[in-house]
């Protein structure tokens, strides 16, 4: 029988390994070695990490490399590329490199080479893309489209909305998009509110087509698009289209099987911004640019499933924040763009990260006595140096960060980017080396004020460069971080590809919405707090 993790030799000798390294600090890991800042470096997929800021040494690299091999990571991911059925609990294959894989590429399914399927989606998504940017396609009453409104949420929100931003600089300006995805109606109301229904294209984007929160705002943009085509339900196949696995519920909607584009059961809602679930992110920046995205991707797929785990970023990078979650007890990990463009990347990361990573039993099913993913956040810099890097640089957590900056702005602005780069350094600088007290006081601070200005360093961080962001680039960084995901779950053995943890909730939110509908006083067999604020908020709205 396999030991459990924590009893495993790569983990005890990690254990012991960490103990250590706890007490050196990065100053003096940067005095012993002057090509450290250029030997703790990787270039891959046209991405430079420097991860010479992390409190590592080649030991540590030895042994967290030694954690990856005896977690299987090797054959973790042939068995995934393979296309075996490595979502246990929902006994699915976990595919979505195969959505980037070009055409040509042999990615099986039970025997089954799925590539094909892929490309021809690909393909329909491409013309109907086309048309809608070109014109042809028109609104019921014949006028042009120029809104675009993605109706879903969770990986069918997420990923299209984060793409749309960070990919506006290529996108159709004529067009406008929106997402909607809260079943909050303000969400709906304010994102139709200045709209005009004969020339807005709802796209209704679910996997499951069962969501209730998606369910609810579609079911309320087909009210909203029919009260302004005098009830005519014919005008819904010109105005709604459906990305889903559910075929059966998207006709039962309403909307015809020629206006759907489908995707497979092997597809996770979050890792599926590069499948038809991307659709608004086509229709904005056209299929070429999408298909480079497609090509970023794959490229670092690529790079993933080939190059040694010495040299490979995800895998790298994956292992580096399982010793910062299990040997340095850090709670978090930043994730902080230097890049306007990708100021929806951290809450996209969000749930690819702890989505998958949020488990507490291992894929046997037993109690993990470690921890799992780490809380992950971030805001686009420089604004949270105005805001929350103060506990960064002095609070008394560990939160290692991921600096994201490019070489190249896509708005140059006279000394704009200079400054922003300057400042993506001079926080890695001053997280990992800070300020001694002796240096405070050589500045003629009085002693009084010398602990408040201390910093004491030694706080961890990457810094990934890109040349400038493209589709491509935006491909691979999102790629990078799934397989990061994919190495820290192998480690930890547990299964990144369900969330059963959201079913609960939805589950009692089913069975408390007819009482709080109910005409007459329910009876509540809730515990009393639930009963209590049932009650209340039956009072509040009324009824
Ligand atoms: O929040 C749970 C979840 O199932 C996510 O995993 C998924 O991305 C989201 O809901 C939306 O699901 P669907 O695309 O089926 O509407």
């Amino acid at each position: 029988m396999t030991p459990p993790l924590t009893a495993s030799p790569a983990w005890q000798a990690l254990q012991a390994h960490a103990t250590a390294l706890r007490n050196q600090h990065l100053r003096d890991l940067f005095a012993a070695d002057a090509q450290r800042g250029e030997r703790y470096t990787l270039q891959a997929a046209g991405i430079y990490l420097d991860y010479s800021k992390q409190r590592i040494t080649d030991e540590t690299l030895r042994l967290l490399l030694a954690l990856a091999d005896e977690a299987g990571l090797r054959q973790r991911i042939d068995a995934m590329f393979a296309g075996e059925r490595i979502n246990t609990t929902e006994h699915r294959a976990v595919l979505h490199v195969a959505l980037r894989a070009p055409r040509g590429a042999d990615i099986r399914v039970d025997g089954v080479n799925v590539v094909p399927e892929v490309h021809a989606v690909l393909d329909r998504m491409a013309a109907f893309a086309e048309r809608v940017r070109s014109g042809a396609w028109l609104g019921h009453g014949g006028q042009r489209i120029r809104n675009v409104v993605n109706i879903g949420i969770g990986g069918s929100d997420l990923g299209p909305v984060m793409a749309y931003e960070a990919l506006r600089h290529y996108s159709a300006r004529e067009l406008q998009f929106r997402f909607v995805s809260n079943v909050d109606g303000t969400d709906f109301a304010e994102a139709v509110h200045d709209l005009d229904a004969g020339e807005t294209l709802f796209i209704v984007s679910s996997k499951t087509f069962t969501t209730l929160e998606t369910m609810t705002n579609a079911h309320s943009a087909r009210d909203w698009a029919l009260a302004h085509f005098s009830g005519d339900v014919s005008a819904v196949a010109k105005h709604f289209v459906a990305v889903s696995t559910n075929a059966e519920a998207v006709s039962k909607f309403g909307i015809a099987t020629d206006n759907m584009f489908g995707f497979w059961d092997w597809v996770g809602g979050r890792y599926s911004m590069d499948s038809a679930i991307g659709l608004s992110t086509m229709l904005a920046v056209g299929p070429a640019h999408f298909r480079a995205m497609l090509a970023g991707f794959h490229e670092m797929d690529e790079h993933f499933r080939s190059a040694p785990f010495a040299q490979n970023m995800p895998v790298l990078m994956g292992l580096l924040t399982v010793l910062y979650a299990d040997f340095f007890d850090a709670q978090t990990q930043a994730v902080l763009p230097y890049e306007q463009y990708l100021k929806r990347f951290p809450a996209y990361l969000q749930q690819l990260t702890m989505e998958s990573n949020g488990k507490h039993v291992t894929l046997a099913g037993a109690h993990v006595d470690y921890d799992t993913s780490p809380v992950y956040w971030g805001e686009p810099g420089t604004n949270g140096q105005h805001s929350f890097y103060q506990l960064i640089h002095q609070g008394t957590r560990l939160i290692p960060c991921d600096f994201i900056g490019f070489g190249k702005s896509l708005n140059p602005l006279g000394r704009h980017h200079d400054m922003l780069l300057a400042n993506v350094f001079a926080q890695g600088q001053a997280l990992a080396f800070g300020k001694t007290a002796d240096e405070v006081r050589a500045e003629g601070t009085p002693e009084v004020l010398v602990p408040h200005r201390v910093f004491e360093g030694n706080r961890p961080s990457n810094t990934l460069l890109l040349d400038v962001l493209t589709p491509a680039a935006l491909g691979k960084l999102v790629a990078l971080y799934e397989h990061s995901v994919f190495t820290q779950a192998a480690v930890w053995r547990i299964n990144a590809f369900d969330q059963w943890g959201v079913e609960l909730g939805k589950v009692l939110a089913q069975r408390i919405i007819p009482q709080l509908e109910a005409d007459s006083e329910p009876a509540l067999a809730h515990d009393s707090s639930t009963n209590a604020l049932i009650r209340r908020y039956r009072q509040m709205k009324g009824a």
